[in-house]
């Protein structure tokens, strides 16, 4: 589990001719500035749970969350399409497992018929996995390869994401996807310990009927195979179909699960879809996955596909307490005093009406992300950021010296 491989305190990648008063100023910023009292968000992220309209005021609630993971996908993509050389087509599994820093792994497994429950298997590939854009969507990619020709020794070719990290108890969980209008997948962004602890958001392409504007999305607190295998669910209250207000095909919008101890909250734009208790509710650390399949099974995903067809995530986003011992130890040594101010960070919500929070990150400000496992900074931002404040020293000395 790469869980403990956090960076360290972040050095320059390079300091081209970097002249002793340089070498001073940096030793002064990264060596000897004396420690913080209180980084902002130290203590945590504060997510509201339940809707933060205005009209379920007497219905949401807090939660506090110690850890965070950000992945701007969409930033990635278009560093790829530029050929920022500083940041590696693959950078996001290859070269920043070096780095030491957490992120996500690509899939790559086969399923048989008989496991996959379809007409087809399914062949999990990495290459099924990639930045670019679709229809002009900049962001991650994961494809399912459509066409006759495009079925392998039996399978369909499709696409599987998952976090490193495997100890997400209890989190909010937010992704900004583009779903396919090609009929015939499954498009699944969910929470996963076993197939039996499991949350999951799936849309089902073939169910879009653009003529009726009707857009299901399957909430689902079980097992894929139970509902593929026809258990009426829906009797449990652990599966539930809503329409979503809006087309998912035609535009990026934020989907996200909130897993709390005894209850799950699922959200499309901040607004609440569905709620759901009891025992169905899982108790264990999980980790995130990103899905897009296909199998034929006319009763689930359909399909396969006539053509390719592409999930694209601009984001996720996951603020969530950790299940092992060291992190909250982190946490309680990191955190001397949760009512400093700004030791506990709000999370901004997207909402239909307001989506400016889609370009908030934590992670892009310096000191937001104390011994988190962020990922986000290019290396060219990087060095940008240190050679800023370099500079600013640098004016900042050299002013003092003109007034002396
Ligand atoms: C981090 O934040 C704290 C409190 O907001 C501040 O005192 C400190 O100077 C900041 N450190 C850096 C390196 O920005
Ligand atoms: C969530 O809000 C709805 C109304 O907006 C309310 O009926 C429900 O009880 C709330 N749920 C919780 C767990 O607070
Ligand atoms: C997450 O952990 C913090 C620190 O232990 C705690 O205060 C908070 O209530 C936890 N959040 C949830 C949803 O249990
Ligand atoms: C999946 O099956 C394909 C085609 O048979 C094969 O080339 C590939 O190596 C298999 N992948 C894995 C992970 O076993
Ligand atoms: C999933 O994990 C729970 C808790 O450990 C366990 O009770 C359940 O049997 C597991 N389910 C499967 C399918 O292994
Ligand atoms: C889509 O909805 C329209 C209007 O309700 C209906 O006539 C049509 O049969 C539906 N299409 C499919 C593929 O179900
Ligand atoms: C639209 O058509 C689908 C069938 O394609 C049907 O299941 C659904 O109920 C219809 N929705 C509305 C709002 O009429
Ligand atoms: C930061 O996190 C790592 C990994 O959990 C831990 O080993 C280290 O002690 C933490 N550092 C601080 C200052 O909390
Ligand atoms: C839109 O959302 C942002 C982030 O949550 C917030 O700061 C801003 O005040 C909101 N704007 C309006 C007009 O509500």
């Amino acid at each position: 589990m790469g869980l403990l491989q956090l960076p360290q305190r972040r050095h320059p990648v390079a300091a081209p001719s970097a002249t002793i008063l340089l070498t001073a100023v940096l030793f002064l910023i990264l060596g000897y500035a004396p420690p913080a009292a209180y980084a902002d968000c130290e203590c945590g992220y504060l997510a509201i749970i339940n809707g933060s309209g205005a009209s379920s005021d007497h219905h949401h609630h807090r939660a506090l969350f110690t850890d965070l993971l950000e992945t701007n996908f969409a930033r990635r993509a278009a560093a790829a399409s530029a050929g920022d050389t500083g940041f590696p087509k693959n950078s996001l599994w290859e070269e920043e497992k070096e780095k030491r820093v957490a992120g996500w792994v690509r899939q790559a497994f086969n399923l048989t018929r008989e496991r996959a429950r379809g007409e087809y298997g399914e062949m999990f590939a990495i290459e099924n996995v990639g930045y670019g854009a679709a229809e002009e969507a900049l962001g991650l990619q994961l494809v399912v390869r459509g066409g006759d020709d495009e079925v392998i020794d039996g399978m369909v070719p499709v696409a599987e994401l998952d976090t490193r990290r495997l100890d997400l108890m209890w989190g909010t969980f937010r992704a900004m996807m583009k779903v396919s209008p090609v009929k015939g997948t499954c498009a699944a962004f969910f929470w996963y310990f076993n197939d039996t602890q499991e949350i999951d958001m799936e849309f089902l392409s073939k169910d879009f009927n653009a003529s009726n504007r009707s857009y299901p999305i399957n909430l689902v607190l079980q097992s894929r195979e139970a509902a593929m295998a026809g258990y009426d669910a829906s009797a449990t209250g652990n599966f539930v179909r809503v329409f979503l207000p809006f087309d998912p095909t035609e535009d990026f919008h934020e989907y996200r699960i909130d897993y709390l101890p005894a209850r799950v909250f699922f959200y499309a734009d901040g607004e609440v879809l569905a709620e759901m208790d009891g025992p169905a509710v899982p108790s264990s650390p999980g980790h995130l996955i990103l899905q897009h399949w296909s199998n034929g099974n006319k009763y689930w995903s359909g399909g396969p596909p006539t053509e390719d067809a592409s999930l694209v995530v601009s984001y996720v986003k996951a603020y969530f307490n950790s299940s092992t011992a060291q992190r909250q130890r982190d946490w309680e040594a990191r955190c001397p005093d949760p009512t400093a101010p700004n030791a506990v960070c709000e999370i901004p919500d997207v909402t239909p009406t307001n989506r400016s929070a889609a370009a908030w990150f934590f992670s892009d400000h310096a000191n937001m992300t104390n011994n988190q496992t962020v990922s986000e900074q290019s290396k060219a931002s990087r060095s940008t950021e240190v050679w800023s404040s370099i500079i600013g020293w640098l004016l900042l000395v050299g002013g003092y010296a003109i007034a002396l």
